[in-house]
């Protein structure tokens, strides 16, 4: 009797620091979804392009690691002034595109990092096309850095600086009834 209890007795100790480990990263893995579909982000096509160590730390932890970081946000300007002021002004105040430096966003998950690096990625509606083929993916965090250095708005607002791990949560209920999709 006391044998065959034993080695249930021993598996579940195991079994409760399985979940102990496994749990927290699951939970914190982000995870990228067009804002608009709510489709998760297609990496595949991207099998050329090398990953670099800011990608992947990206990928991880779904916070950008070039924010505050002077030289990448040097390069995003430079970088946002070929592939974006056209729309969104040279100072992303906004043009044709929203504005990019206050705190009111058509689409909220732009407050977090995941949520606008897959505006950028995937685009969004109309003249907001996917840049993916246009910009690698650490351009594209070059770019945000820039963004980010340039935000005017409430600092309590400014969601990508909490500690929490963000993903790109996405809503329709968020956008204005025109850009909502048909049900
Ligand atoms: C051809 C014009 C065009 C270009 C180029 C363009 N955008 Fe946009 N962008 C738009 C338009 C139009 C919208 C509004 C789309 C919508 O509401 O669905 C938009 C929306 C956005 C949003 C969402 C803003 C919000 O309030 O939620 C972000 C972020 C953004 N663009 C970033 C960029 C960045 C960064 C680049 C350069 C890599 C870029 N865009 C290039 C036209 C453009």
């Amino acid at each position: 009797m006391s044998r065959r209890i034993r080695p249930a007795r021993r598996r579940l100790p195991a079994l409760i620091l399985a979940s102990l480990v496994a749990l927290p990263s699951v939970a914190q893995t982000p995870s990228f979804y067009n804002l608009v579909e709510g489709t998760p982000l297609d990496f595949s096509d991207l099998e050329y392009e090398e990953e670099t160590d800011a990608v992947k730390a990206f990928k991880r932890s779904g916070r950008n690691p070039y924010n505050e970081d002077q030289t990448a946000i040097r390069n995003g300007e430079s970088l946002f002034a070929t592939a974006c002021s056209g729309c969104h002004g040279h100072h992303g105040e906004g043009k044709l595109g929203p504005g990019l430096t206050d705190d009111y966003w058509t689409y909220p998950a732009n407050n977090t990092d995941s949520g606008l690096f897959s505006s950028i990625y995937d685009g969004l509606t109309g003249q907001m096309g996917p840049q993916k083929n246009r910009l690698t993916q650490d351009e594209m965090l070059q770019v945000m850095a820039w963004v980010r250095s340039r935000y005017t708005g409430d600092p309590a607002n400014a969601g990508w600086k909490s500690s929490a791990p963000r993903n790109a949560s996405f809503s329709t209920r968020s956008l204005p009834p025109t850009q909502r999709s048909p049900a």
